[in-house]
């Protein structure tokens, strides 16, 4: 089959692979109809790449249709549609009946010291083969796939492998009370979804923070209030003069870090070697080198007694955090990979019923995968309007 391949720092190809096979009794194989690229692809491919392997198939937000199914499989038959999330989690055990999916004890990294299996990653997280491919081999079969109508477009049920439930566990990790406000770091696709599913869930004032044109042009769009800059000064002081000089309630980080601390810093200035155009100097000044600024500007912008939410990914071992800051602050701060099973049963009803999220035309690019190098280079240069890029097997 074909599959989107790392091949090293900012460079991933289509290469032929062997096809997957049923390897348990309880796995299926899934033709992939969708598949995202995530800004935690780009970690990979930028400074998580001392955890990466030539030939790692990438992708974990893909769906499809059940192709094959092993014998022990009996929630799921040939043909079924399904959304694969991105934590591989038994869905049985202790930490998954918690709702702690991405904590899963059948899948957890114990060599490693980390949590679930997650799709199409790094040696920390299982090195599994990743749905930016033609057919994916998904464990667990009875418990993991997400079952979803065959109707309508792949683009209503796709975001339920990563953004939706990513986005909706960073809003009530955020606990913004009702007719609160919030600020939101970074309009990728997770700040976007962000913004969208705090006002969906009642938050009054939904302001973020970018300086890509299209983004912020974007959640202006939806009635979000958009500061343009990600300069730490600028942003406090606006976001402050939004909410009677006190700051938001709650403050969520959808930006991110990759390095800091031993082994991941040693490939920060490999990584910042390769910034290309304008739009990427711009935010790599504020933000590239000092790969703490997103999570320093939200200590500083949340109001007193407030909380953060944090999730970007962030990868270093040792980070120097004001401490101080944030004790005197009273600030609450919860974060962590999304637990896609704890919100399905929260969010899938909203998409059966309609779109009030607007994912039918959340995407910006659908893209053959033979197209993935360019589409790759565009999402992360942030060119050609790419927001959010789907490929299509
Ligand atoms: N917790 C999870 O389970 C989970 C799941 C998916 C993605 N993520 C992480 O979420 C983050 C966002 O993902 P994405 O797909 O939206 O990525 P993305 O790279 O497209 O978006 C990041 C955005 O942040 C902006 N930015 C950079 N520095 C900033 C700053 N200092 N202030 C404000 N904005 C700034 C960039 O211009 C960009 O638009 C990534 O770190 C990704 O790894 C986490
Ligand atoms: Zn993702
Ligand atoms: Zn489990």
């Amino acid at each position: 089959m074909r599959a989107v391949t790392w091949h090293g720092r900012g460079d991933v190809r289509v290469d032929t692979v062997p096809d997957p096979t049923i390897q348990d009794p309880t796995d299926v194989i899934v033709e992939i109809t969708s598949s995202g690229i995530c800004g935690s692809d780009l970690h990979l491919i930028e400074v998580m790449a001392p955890f990466m392997s030539v030939g790692d198939v990438m992708g974990h937000e893909p769906m499809g249709v059940v192709r094959e199914v092993g014998r022990e499989v009996t929630a799921l038959k040939a043909g079924d549609r399904v959304v694969v999330p991105f934590n591989i989690s038994c869905n049985t055990c202790w930490m998954c009946s918690q709702g702690l999916n991405s904590q899963c004890e059948t899948t957890q990294n114990r060599e490693q010291g980390m949590g679930a299996s997650l799709f199409g990653y790094t040696k920390l997280y299982g090195q599994v083969p990743g749905g930016q491919a033609e057919y994916l081999r998904v464990p667990f079969g009875n418990t993991l796939p997400i079952k979803v109508p065959d109707a309508p477009l792949d683009d209503r049920y796709v975001y339920l492998s990563d953004v939706l439930p990513t986005a909706w566990q960073a809003v009530q990790y955020a606990g913004i009370p009702q007719g609160g406000s919030v600020l939101v770091l970074g309009l990728g696709p997770i700040g976007d979804m962000c913004t969208r599913i705090a006002k969906h869930l009642g938050a009054g004032q939904v302001i973020a923070s970018d300086v890509v044109p299209e983004r912020l042009a974007r959640a202006r769009r939806n009635g979000i209030t958009v500061i343009d800059t990600t300069t730490q000064a600028d942003v406090v002081a606006q976001v402050r003069e939004l909410t009677d000089g006190r700051g938001p309630d709650a403050v969520i980080d959808a930006v991110g870090m990759e390095a800091h601390g031993s082994p991941v810093a040693s490939a920060l200035q490999k990584a910042t070697a390769i910034v290309p155009d304008s739009i990427m100097a711009k935010v790599m000044q504020v933000a590239g080198i000092d790969r703490m600024a997103a999570l320093n500007t939200a200590i500083e912008a949340v109001r007193r007694g407030g909380t953060i939410s944090l999730s970007g990914v962030y990868g270093g071992a040792t980070d120097p955090m004001p401490l101080m800051r944030m004790f005197d602050k009273q600030i609450q701060l919860r974060m962590g990979q999304a637990n896609v099973w704890r919100w399905v049963p929260d969010i899938l009803p909203l998409l059966l019923e309609g779109d009030p999220l607007g994912v039918d035309d959340f995407a910006t690019h659908r893209v053959p995968l033979e197209q993935a190098p360019e589409a790759y280079a565009n999402f992360r240069e942030k060119k050609d309007g790419a927001v959010k890029v789907l490929l299509q097997p």
